[in-house]
């Protein structure tokens, strides 16, 4: 399909984008024309940012899966819908055609209303990066249910946490996961989530790894025994479910600076249209390319930028089951090679891990397929730019540095392609759609350029988030409060001269490690968890690898015989709260933390100490006791 709605010159970006803040019904009005309804919405926008409300198509009917699939059928039914690599390079290659991904889907659609799922229901899918994966979150779409992906790095309490807020009754998994040389046991690990569960009526378990697994009768069903009943019965179409453009179509948690993950909520019509329009513009997608998503489906970007995104451009999608490190630093390379892919999608922390390994890796490659090089998750440092740029796209590769969140669902600014500029370590432009503004400390807008600010977005746009799972007030308190009538994003940002955004990082309590988001508080409640530790403070320091590394602070007050054994320990608790990427790098164990006379602990020195600019700790005399901090720098690791 070609994608009518793409933007082919800088002219052509400035006269959307205009449009879409001139007259922003209209824009999307014309966007949302190539799309496949059920019947047309009366409405393209009714907002507000006080409660907040917003609606974009009202009353539109349609099924997401119909527009990623069905629609394609009859010119695109034999082109590669997905292919996959598996993690061992031995192991046969899948590829699923729109044809084959549909039966499949169709198929699987049968299990879950076999297995009592119906329009409405939260389904928790726990699975690695296997088709299947793919193939049940549409499956689920298609029938209505609304999905919520769970990473598979996620330890069994974070699975349960997850359950017990969706109020999920049937989850999916596999018996296990291949990642590098290790085996994820991801069955037991639902099995652990599900002790303290007992309202999960239904488990489906894919065969993979043939890791050993305990299925529970009444309970736990193979996914391949559930296949053959649907064919043995002869059942094949599966009619989409008509759903409302404002139905939910997931939900996916995410961290923020408080508490507990939130699960943020997007619905089924602004976030196609929004994922679309952005993934056709942003990667210039034409034709038969080969785009390359090297992120976990677990994460919104799998959401957005492998599964519906592409899809519904009638793309050829590459999903990787493995990690970019084994059996060595040339895997991705090899990948691009063997599909001759044009479009490669990664994040920061995985091209400084490569970096690491010099160039021998890269050796050998042709990588002359490529054309446009992304980058998501955080902001990609100047070397690492210039290193993607120089080696892996041989300096003839636009790179797009692509800045967005698991709320905004699709990419916010960015350069497009080959179409507006790019500049190292800034994500420039606002797509289409987006508009945003630089705030200071009050609230107050910035208007001149050249400065620094908080990042929020004025006007909403159709990917939005539209509320916190069962906590609509957390969703208004989160992100519409700070700045009253704006999201706010909780980045800062720099604005240039000609009003390219530079993303400074997180502004709140929140890390970015490797790409991914760990609450501060979040995090601190789980070491705190552990027997003997009284308190803890974390903050975030510059690691060379993964952007952000966690140095935690911890008061403990247990048997102190053998500190590193404790150390092991409370790396434990945290993997067993939360999951093992949350670990903290760095544990230090002090009497104290640098607190205000009203008990508030003082991050910002903190991490001061934890960068190692102790010159520029500032002033401590409104702590209650300026002493700790002494102390705490003599004992710094
Ligand atoms: O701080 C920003 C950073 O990642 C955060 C969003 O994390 P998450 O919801 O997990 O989504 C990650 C994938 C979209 C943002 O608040 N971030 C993401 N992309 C960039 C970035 N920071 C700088 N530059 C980027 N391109």
């Amino acid at each position: 399909m070609p994608q009518p709605y793409k933007i082919n010159s800088i002219e052509e970006y400035y006269a959307a984008y205009n449009k879409s803040v001139q007259d922003p019904e209209g824009f999307w009005d014309d966007i949302a024309g190539y799309f496949l309804w059920k019947k047309k919405y009366d409405q393209v926008l009714e907002w507000n940012f006080e409660e907040p409300h917003i609606s974009f198509f009202k009353n539109g009917k349609l099924n997401i899966t119909e527009n990623c699939l069905d629609r394609h059928l009859g010119t695109l039914g034999n082109k590669p819908a997905l292919i996959w690599e598996p993690n061992d390079p031995e192991e046969h290659h899948r590829v699923l055609t729109y044809r084959d991904l549909h039966n499949k889907v169709m198929q699987f659609c049968h299990v879950l209303a076999n297995n009592g799922v119906k329009k409405g229901d939260r389904v928790c899918i726990y699975m690695g990066m296997v088709p299947e994966l793919a193939i049940a979150i549409l499956a689920c779409a298609r029938i209505g249910a609304i999905h919520s992906v769970i990473f598979g790095g996620f330890s069994a309490q974070s699975i349960a946490d997850r359950l017990i807020d969706t109020h999920s009754e049937c989850v999916i998994t596999c018996d296990g996961a291949f990642r590098g040389n290790k085996e994820v046991p991801l069955k037991a690990m639902v099995d652990d989530a599900l002790i303290g569960c007992k309202f999960v009526k239904r488990v489906i378990v894919l065969t993979r790894t043939r890791t050993p697994v305990s299925m529970i009768k009444g309970r736990d069903v193979w996914w391949e025994d559930e296949i053959k009943k649907v064919e043995s019965n002869g059942q094949r179409d599966f009619p989409a479910e008509i759903m409302d453009s404002e139905d939910p179509l997931f939900i996916l948690y995410t961290s923020g600076s408080t508490g507990k993950p939130k699960g943020v909520v997007h619905t089924t019509a602004g976030f196609m249209v929004w994922t679309a329009y952005t993934f056709a513009n942003v990667f210039q997608y034409s034709g038969d390319d080969i785009y390359f998503c090297t992120a976990d489906i677990g994460w919104i970007t799998g959401h957005s930028y492998i599964v519906y995104g592409p899809l519904a451009n009638g793309a050829t999608s590459l999903m990787f089951e493995g990690i970019p490190t084994w059996p060595d630093a040339g895997r991705f390379w090899d990948i691009v090679d063997k599909y001759r892919v044009n479009i490669i999608y990664t994040a920061p922390t995985a091209i400084r891990s490569l970096m690491s390994y010099g160039l021998g890796p890269i050796q050998g490659h042709r990588l002359d397929s490529l054309k446009v090089l992304g980058s998501v998750g955080e902001p990609i440092n100047e070397e690492a730019w210039h290193w993607y740029n120089e080696n892996i796209g041989k300096k003839r590769c636009p790179i797009v540095d692509t800045w967005w969140q698991t709320e905004t669902s699709g990419i916010m600014i960015s350069t497009l392609a080959g179409i507006t500029p790019a500049i190292p370590s800034y994500a420039t432009l606002p797509l289409p759609g987006v508009q945003p503004i630089l705030v200071d400390d009050h609230g107050k807008e910035i208007l001149e350029n050249e400065v620094t600010g908080n990042l929020c977005m004025k006007f909403p746009w159709p990917g939005m988030i539209r509320t916190t799972y069962g906590d609509h007030e957390r969703c208004r308190k989160t992100y519409f409060t700070t700045f009253p009538k704006m999201y706010f994003s909780g980045d800062g940002a720099f604005r240039d001269a000609k009003g390219n955004y530079r993303i400074t990082g997180r502004v709140d309590d929140v890390l970015n490690v490797s790409g991914h988001r760990i609450g501060t508080a979040e995090l601190e409640n789980a070491i705190n968890m552990h027997t003997g530790v009284i308190e803890s403070a974390i903050v975030g320091y510059p690691h060379d690898v993964k952007g952000q590394g966690v140095y935690a602070f911890v008061i403990f007050e247990g048997s102190k015989e053998d500190m590193n054994m404790v150390r092991k320990d409370i790396l434990e608790t945290v993997t067993r709260t939360i999951g093992a990427i949350a670990k903290p790098d760095k544990i230090q164990f002090v009497n104290n933390l640098p607190k205000t006379r009203s008990g508030k602990i003082m991050r910002r020195i903190l991490r001061k100490i934890a960068e190692g600019e102790m010159h520029a700790i500032g002033d401590t005399t409104s702590l209650l006791d300026p002493a700790v901090v002494t102390e705490i720098i003599k004992g710094k690791v």
